[in-house]
C-alpha cells in the first residue's frame, strides 16, 4: 500500500469523525440552544441548559450541595415566582414546564399533544396496555377498563387488601426490614393480582421462580435498562439482540401461564351466577360487562387484551404503590407528631375489623391528609410519560414549536409557597387548616390529569390508607438515626439509599 493511499484513508477517517462530531455538536447543542433562544424572546426561563442530560445535571449537583436531587426544581417557583414556564434540554430536545394552571388545563386538552415514549419505550416490547395506546384505541379502552374498575369493585378488595397486610405483618413482626420500599413493592404487586383474579399465584413457577417474582424481575429489569448510559445514547436498538431478547422471551412464557388462567376462568364461569356473586374481582366484571371474543371489537375483549392490561396494572402499580408507602413509613417514623395523630383517628375510627369499611377510611380526615402531605412531597410519577407538540401550537401566550417536549412542572407547583406556605415542610396539618380551600385546579397533581389520568388512582388511595392503618395498629416504626434520606433520580423519584426500618410491634 503506497504511501498516498494511506493518507487518503486517513484523511477519510479524520473527515468522517469530524462531520460525525458536527452533527453530534449541532443535534445536541446547537439545535436545542437555538430553540430555547426562541423560547426565551418569549420570555420563558431556563431552569438549566446541560448538553443532553438536561436538567438531571441539577440533580447530580443538588444531590452533593442540598441533600435532595430535586431542591432547585422544588425551589424554582420560590425564587421565580408567578413564572407561567420553565425550559430545560433533554437529549436533542427542548422541555417547557408548565406551571400556570389555565395553560395546563389548555395542555390536557389539546389534541397535538401526545405522549413521548423517551425512556419507556423498553416496556412496549413487551406491554402493549392502555398506558401506551392514543388516540380512538386510547378511548375504547378506558371506557372498558373504567367500566369495570368501579366503586363496587373498590369496595370488594377493602378484605383482601387487609389480608395481604396481615400476611406481611405476620412476617415483619419486631424485626429490621432493610429495604421497606421493596416490601412494599411486593405487596402492591400481590394487591394487583388479587385485584385481577382474586387469587395468589404462588404455585405458578417459571425458571424456579413464582410467577410474580418473574414479572417484577421483568418490569424492574426493564426499569433498570431505561435508565442506562447505554440506552439514553444509543436507544433500544443496541439490546436488540442481547437482554431485550430474554426479557421478551421471559415475556412471552409469563402471558401463555396468564393466558391458561384466564381460559380456565372463562370456562368455569357461568354467567348467570355471576350476577348474584357477591364479591366480584376485575375478570369477573370484565366478563359480565364485556363479553370475551377471540376479535376485538367496541364491545368485545380479547383474552390477549386482557393479559396486557394486567401487566400494564402490575407495572403502573407496582414501583408507585410500593415506593409511596415505604416513603410514607420513612415520614411517620421521621415524623413521630404525625404518627400520634393519625394512630389516635385510627383508633377513634377502627375498633374492629368490621370498622374497615370504605364509608370509615373516607371520612378519617388527618389519613386523607397525611396521604396527600405524601404525595405533595414525594410525587413519584412525575414526568414519567413526557407529551411532545405533534405540530406548531399556542398554549397561552406561548407559542410552541413542533418537536418541543410539554409537560405540567407538578413538582414546582407542589412547592410553590403562593400555594403552600413553608413548602419544604411536612405538614399534613396545612390540608385541614383551610389555607388549601381555594387550590386552583391542576395545582396538585400526583396522580396528573386530563385524559390520561391513573385510572388506578383510587384503588392505589384505598391500598396506601389500608396499609397505613393495618401498619400503624401494629407497629412502632424506628429508623436508624443516621439515615439521611436523598432523593434521586432512577427509573422514577427514589431515595438513593434503602429505607431500612424496623417494626416493633405495639404492647397491647
Ligand atoms: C401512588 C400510586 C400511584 C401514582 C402516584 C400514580 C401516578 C400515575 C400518573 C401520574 C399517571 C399518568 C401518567 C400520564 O399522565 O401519562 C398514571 C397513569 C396510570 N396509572 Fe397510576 N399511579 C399510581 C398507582 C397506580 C395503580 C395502583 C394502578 C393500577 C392498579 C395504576 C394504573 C395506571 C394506569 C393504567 C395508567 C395509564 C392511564 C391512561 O393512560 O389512561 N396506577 N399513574
Amino acid at each position: 500500500m503506497g504511501l498516498g493511499l494511506i493518507a487518503q484513508i486517513i484523511i477519510f477517517i479524520f473527515t468522517a469523525i469530524s462531520l460525525l462530531a458536527i452533527c453530534f455538536v449541532y443535534k445536541f447543542y446547537v439545535k436545542p440552544k437555538v430553540l430555547m433562544g426562541f423560547y426565551e424572546k418569549q420570555g420563558v426561563k431556563s431552569l438549566c441548559f446541560s448538553p443532553f442530560i438536561g436538567k438531571y445535571s441539577l440533580v447530580s449537583k443538588d444531590i452533593v450541595s442540598k441533600g435532595d436531587g430535586f431542591y432547585t426544581i422544588k425551589d424554582f417557583l420560590a425564587q421565580n415566582p408567578d413564572c407561567k414556564y420553565s425550559m430545560t434540554n433533554l437529549a436533542d430536545f427542548v422541555c417547557i414546564q408548565i406551571y400556570d394552571p389555565d395553560v395546563i388545563r389548555e395542555f390536557y386538552n389539546c389534541k397535538y399533544v401526545v405522549k413521548h415514549k423517551f425512556g419507556v419505550e423498553i416496556f412496549q416490547e413487551f406491554i402493549n396496555g392502555i398506558i401506551f395506546a392514543e388516540g380512538e384505541e386510547h378511548t375504547r379502552k378506558r371506557k372498558i377498563i373504567s367500566q369495570a374498575f368501579h366503586y363496587q369493585l373498590l369496595q370488594s378488595m377493602i378484605p383482601p387488601l387487609s389480608e395481604i397486610y396481615d400476611e406481611f405483618i405476620d412476617k415483619v413482626r419486631d424485626k429490621k426490614v432493610d429495604d421497606c420500599i421493596s416490601m412494599f413493592q411486593d405487596i402492591s404487586a400481590e394487591s394487583v393480582l388479587r385485584l385481577f383474579f382474586s387469587k395468589s399465584f404462588k404455585d405458578y413457577k417459571y425458571r424456579n421462580k413464582t410467577i410474580t417474582e418473574n414479572l417484577s424481575d421483568l418490569i424492574n429489569c426493564a426499569g433498570q435498562i431505561a435508565k442506562s448510559t447505554e440506552y439514553a445514547f444509543l436507544g433500544k436498538g443496541f439490546l436488540r439482540f442481547g437482554k431485550l431478547l430474554t426479557l421478551k422471551k421471559t415475556a412471552k412464557e409469563i402471558k401463555k401461564i396468564f393466558k391458561e388462567v384466564i381460559n380456565n376462568r372463562i370456562n368455569s364461569t357461568n354467567l348467570q351466577d355471576l350476577k348474584h356473586k357477591q364479591r366480584k374481582d376485575m375478570m369477573d366484571y370484565l366478563i359480565e360487562n364485556q363479553g370475551i371474543d377471540q376479535i376485538e371489537s367496541e364491545n368485545k375483549i380479547t383474552i390477549d387484551t386482557i393479559i396486557e392490561e394486567f401487566i400494564t396494572f402490575y407495572a403502573a402499580g407496582l414501583d408507585t404503590t410500593g415506593h409511596t408507602l415505604g416513603m410514607a413509613m420513612y415520614y411517620l417514623s421521621v415524623y413521630q407528631e404525625c404518627t400520634k395523630l393519625l394512630a389516635e383517628e385510627i383508633q377513634a375510627t377502627i375498633k374492629s375489623q368490621a370498622d374497615l369499611t370504605s364509608e370509615n377510611i373516607k371520612n378519617m380526615k388527618y389519613l386523607q391528609a397525611f396521604v396527600n402531605e405524601v404525595l405533595r412531597h414525594y410525587t413519584i410519577a412525575d414526568q414519567l410519560f413526557m407529551r411532545i407538540a405533534t405540530q406548531d401550537i399556542k398554549l397561552g401566550n406561548l407559542k410552541v414549536k413542533k418537536g418541543t417536549i410539554l409537560n405540567v412542572g407538578n413538582l414546582e407547583n407542589h412547592f410553590d409557597p403562593k400555594y403552600f406556605k413553608n413548602p419544604h415542610q411536612f405538614n399534613p396539618q396545612r390540608w385541614l387548616d383551610g389555607s388549601l380551600d381555594k387550590l386552583p385546579t391542576y395545582i396538585f397533581n400526583p396522580f396528573s390529569a386530563g385524559k390520561n389520568n391513573c385510572i388506578g388512582q383510587h384503588f392505589a388511595q384505598i391500598n396506601i390508607k389500608i396499609g397505613l392503618i393495618k401498619f400503624i395498629q401494629s407497629f412502632n416504626f424506628e429508623i436508624d438515626p443516621n439515615y439521611k434520606l436523598v432523593l434521586t433520580f432512577q427509573f422514577l423519584i427514589e431515595p438513593q439509599q434503602p429505607i431500612a426500618l424496623t417494626f416493633k410491634s405495639k404492647k397491647l
